[in-house]
């Protein structure tokens, strides 16, 4: 499998690189699972102070980033590769989700856009974006977070880049269900006890209460997932004996 490389183009290079300081996604990092790239666009400005922005045609508030450095900047990302793909972190574009961060860590080579002030001229994206995402329905100051979150999600699921294998596979989303309730040390605190299947040592029955917590929390939380999710017969059975045993507390 071709390592994936990431380039980033982005007005904060600084605060994009921060990532590779921290936790999983600095270790995976560090350790050559994925290179991570910066390019700050000012370098292709036509002025001499570096600015990029400016007045949007037709009037009306805000700045908005230039179509030229932007263009020059993704060439130069892209260079010959033949597999990059240019994602824009936009709030108008299709919303993340895990189905979306799977096809992206399929790939060789992303090259992201972050946005500025009232967001980048529009021929930018018509002649150079392949794809454009949102983090969801709300908008932030700029895309350099969202590259940060879509990086992270991405990293995560590289082979190699959690502890344990298993890891990904069983957080939420992974297999269509929100992920289990989980407890650590101690057994007891501030009167609140752990389950008493998490002690017993009966894998078989771990596996299914966990199996029962996942799909009732996708039931009551999220019927958009549970409406999309196939259960099977014997989960169909393990959601209603939950909804049974806890009818009066829904
Ligand atoms: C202030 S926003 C511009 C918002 C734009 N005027 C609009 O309403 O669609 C500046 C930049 O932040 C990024 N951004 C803002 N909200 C986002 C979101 N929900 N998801 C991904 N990127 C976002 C984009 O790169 C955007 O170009």
């Amino acid at each position: 499998m071709t390592k994936l490389r990431i380039d980033v183009i982005t007005l904060f290079p600084e605060m994009v690189v921060s990532i590779q300081q921290h936790g999983v996604v600095g270790r995976a990092l560090q350790a050559g699972l994925a290179e991570l790239h910066t390019h700050n666009p000012r370098q292709h400005s036509a002025n001499e102070d570096g600015r990029l922005d400016a007045r949007p045609y037709g009037g009306g508030p805000g700045m908005v980033m230039q179509y030229a450095p932007l263009r020059a900047s993704i060439e130069h990302c892209v260079g010959r590769s033949q597999h990059a793909k240019v994602v824009y972190l936009s709030p108008q574009g299709k919303q993340l989700d895990q189905a979306a961060i799977a096809a992206l860590a399929a790939s060789e080579h992303l090259v992201m856009l972050c946005g500025r002030y009232e967001g980048i001229d529009e021929r930018v994206i018509d002649s150079c974006v392949d794809e454009e995402y949102s983090l969801g329905d709300y908008v932030i100051s700029g895309g350099e977070l969202a590259a940060m979150v879509l990086i992270d999600a991405i990293i995560r699921t590289l082979p190699g880049a959690l502890g344990h294998e298993l890891s990904a596979q069983q957080d939420s989303f992974a297999g269509g269900l929100l992920d289990c309730p989980h407890y650590t040390r101690p057994e007891q605190i501030d009167g609140q006890q752990v389950p008493a299947v998490l002690l017993s040592g009966d894998h078989h029955k771990i596996a299914e209460w966990r199996l029962q917590q996942a799909l009732a929390r996708t039931y009551l939380r999220r019927p958009d997932l549970m409406a999309d999710y196939p259960m099977s017969e014997r989960e169909k059975r393990l959601l209603e004996a939950f909804l049974a045993a806890n009818s009066s507390t829904e």
